[in-house]
């Protein structure tokens, strides 16, 4: 089996603040992208890396990760102006005898190794589309236009999901086949391929797998990091 993580990158990261891209902040004076990729390669179950960039910075990225010592492929090309334009990009760019695909959030930067390879074991297992998720901790509700709520769904039933998103690459090229790059109708990869009628696997999530989104996210990411640092388990 040949697997494939493609990775959203190209994210201006508006929620942070103005500024470099977000895939580009650093937490502990390493860049999110950088954390991300070494996670994929530290999962020793990945063999080529396609990384989606923001557009004016492809160069810069490209001679980021060239300095890395890992072991898999890694390749860089330009991201689209969204997420799902970005993995449609990086999609069109696998090579023949590519199996699986991983996509992966670049926010998603501490993401552990272990989880990269459960995911990977889940679709290996015969499991056509897996993604890792989480209970929820808060009630959720259901809201209209005027900000009126219209339903609460029972809480129980409900995963916040995370990437990796793991799939067969025929399943997740069909799913991306089916809709318009340009008119993103889905946050997640999964959302494309439930349209297909495919079952999507939850497999459990891991809490250090948040996506950075918001600044109160990079005071959590360093604070994880730290913890890391300090038990020898460096990044
Ligand atoms: O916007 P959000 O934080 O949900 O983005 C999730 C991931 O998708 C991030 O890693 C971001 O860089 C990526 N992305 C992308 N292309 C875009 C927008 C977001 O690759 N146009």
């Amino acid at each position: 089996m040949t697997t494939a993580a493609l990775v959203p990158a190209a994210g201006k990261g508006e929620r942070l603040g103005a500024g470099t891209p977000k895939a580009l902040r650093e937490v502990g004076g390493i860049p999110l992208l950088v954390h991300a990729v070494r996670g994929l390669a530290a999962s020793r179950v990945i063999d080529l890396i396609v990384v989606a960039a923001p557009v004016d910075f492809v160069d810069d990225v490209r001679a980021l990760l060239g300095e890395l010592d890992v072991t898999c492929d890694i390749e860089v090309l330009a991201g689209g102006e969204s997420r799902q334009e970005s993995v449609a990009r990086a999609l069109i760019a696998l090579p023949a005898g590519v199996d699986i695909v991983l996509v992966h959030d670049a926010a998603r930067a501490l993401t552990p190794p272990e989880l990269i390879a459960s995911v990977v074991a889940a679709v290996t297992a015969g499991h056509a589309a897996v993604v890792p998720g989480l209970a929820v901790a808060d009630t959720l509700k259901q809201v209209d236009a005027a900000a009126n709520v219209i339903a609460t769904p029972d809480r129980a039933s409900l995963r916040a999901v995370q990437t990796p998103q793991g799939f067969v690459r025929s399943v997740l090229q069909a799913a991306h086949a089916g809709v318009d790059p340009s008119a993103p109708i889905a946050t997640d990869d999964a959302g494309l391929v439930e349209r297909e009628g495919v079952t999507v696997h939850v497999i459990p999530g891991h809490e250090e797998a948040f996506k950075v989104t918001r600044p109160i996210d990079l005071i959590l990411a360093e604070a994880v990091l730290a913890k890391r640092r300090a038990s020898g388990n460096v990044s």
